[in-house]
């Protein structure tokens, strides 16, 4: 079979080569991948793993095999999986508590933009619920994790307000669901009870001053890279306000995937959830995609397709 494997020295990130055919452990499934995306977090990946490897957690795809054990989706199951690694091939295996079955109307392509990126926005908003009637502040509110967040919070009930970094990524946040968008989190007004936070640097300490108190800040990322200063006199405004980190694979129970990433799916099919695909394109294609992403051209999830044999 193909995929795309690591080559950290080469022109492009990643490369399409034969690879062995995977040997799924009686926990796992055999699932023909139809679209992956790709994340902000798997093009740093590119460069700290070596030659050889095969990225992919983000999976849509068709379960060509039902693990042994009987756990998860049956053969012929159309599925949205979470792979650790391995997911950028014609074929991965999968744990079977991993999957979900998607409902009829949900795309390959919808269904590949949510699981680390839909995971990770559910359950950073959880932990701000409920957020009826709520605040809620979006950083890099464009961005993959970012617009899937936006979408769930209104639907919760929050007032949200966006980040945006320039004017032209403010298109269609509020068709789904902000209530305001900002250029730039200096511009930002008032306090929030839910902050979710990913640029780092100065957006992170600007998130401290914004944040009410007893509120949240969740630090789930550091786009920018940049580190940020804080002060305990930060929070005098905002007394008993909190700094929480968010991890998205550990942040809840293994047992937790498959039913979050089945009411994801369910969010999809009945309109509730409207994932953006900025750019849809052949596997193929991924340099030049990974390139978009790099450069925030990207708004919204951006999503592979994978040839049949
Ligand atoms: N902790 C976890 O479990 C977890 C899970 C998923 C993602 N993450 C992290 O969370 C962050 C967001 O992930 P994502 O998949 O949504 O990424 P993404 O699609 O690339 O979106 C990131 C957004 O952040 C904004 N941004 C602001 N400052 C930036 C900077 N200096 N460099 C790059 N982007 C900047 C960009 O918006 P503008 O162009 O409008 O400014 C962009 O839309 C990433 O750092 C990722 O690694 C963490």
């Amino acid at each position: 079979m193909l995929g795309l494997v690591n080559t950290p020295n080469g022109r492009a990130p990643v490369e399409l080569r034969d690879l062995p055919e995977p040997r799924p452990l009686p926990n796992e499934a055999l699932v023909e991948v139809r679209a992956f995306s790709l994340n902000r977090g798997e093009l740093r990946s590119f460069q700290s793993n070596e030659e050889g490897w095969v990225p992919g957690q983000d999976v849509a795809g068709i379960v060509l095999r039902q693990a042994e054990d009987r756990t998860g989706p049956p053969t012929g199951s159309r599925v949205v999986a979470l792979t650790d690694e391995f997911g950028w091939a014609q074929r991965v295996a999968v744990p079977g508590h991993r999957m979900a079955v998607l409902p009829d109307h949900v795309s390959f392509s919808q269904a590949a933009t949510l699981p680390v990126a839909g995971l990770t926005a559910l359950r950073t908003l959880r932990l701000g619920a409920p957020l009826l009637g709520k605040r809620v502040l979006v950083t890099g509110a464009a961005g993959g994790v970012g617009t899937i967040a936006v979408c769930l919070a209104s639907y919760m009930g929050a007032h949200v307000t966006a980040v945006v970094g320039r004017p032209e990524r403010e298109k269609g946040l509020r068709n789904i669901g902000a209530a305001e968008v900002i250029e730039g989190i200096d511009r930002v007004q008032g306090r929030f009870a839910l902050i979710l936070e990913s640029a780092g640097g100065a957006s992170l300490a600007r998130a401290i001053q914004l944040v009410e108190a007893k509120g949240t800040v969740i630090v789930y990322g550091n786009s920018s890279g940049d580190p940020t200063m804080i002060s305990f006199a930060d929070f005098r405004p905002a007394q008993n306000a909190r700094i929480q980190s968010f991890h998205y694979f550990t942040s809840e129970a293994e047992e937790r995937f498959a039913p979050d990433l089945a009411l994801l799916a369910s969010l999809i099919a009945d309109g509730s959830l409207k994932p953006r695909i900025g750019v849809e394109r052949s596997w193929r294609d991924i340099a030049h995609v990974a390139e978009q992403l790099r450069e925030r051209r990207v708004s919204g999830k951006a999503v592979l397709l994978v040839d049949a044999d």
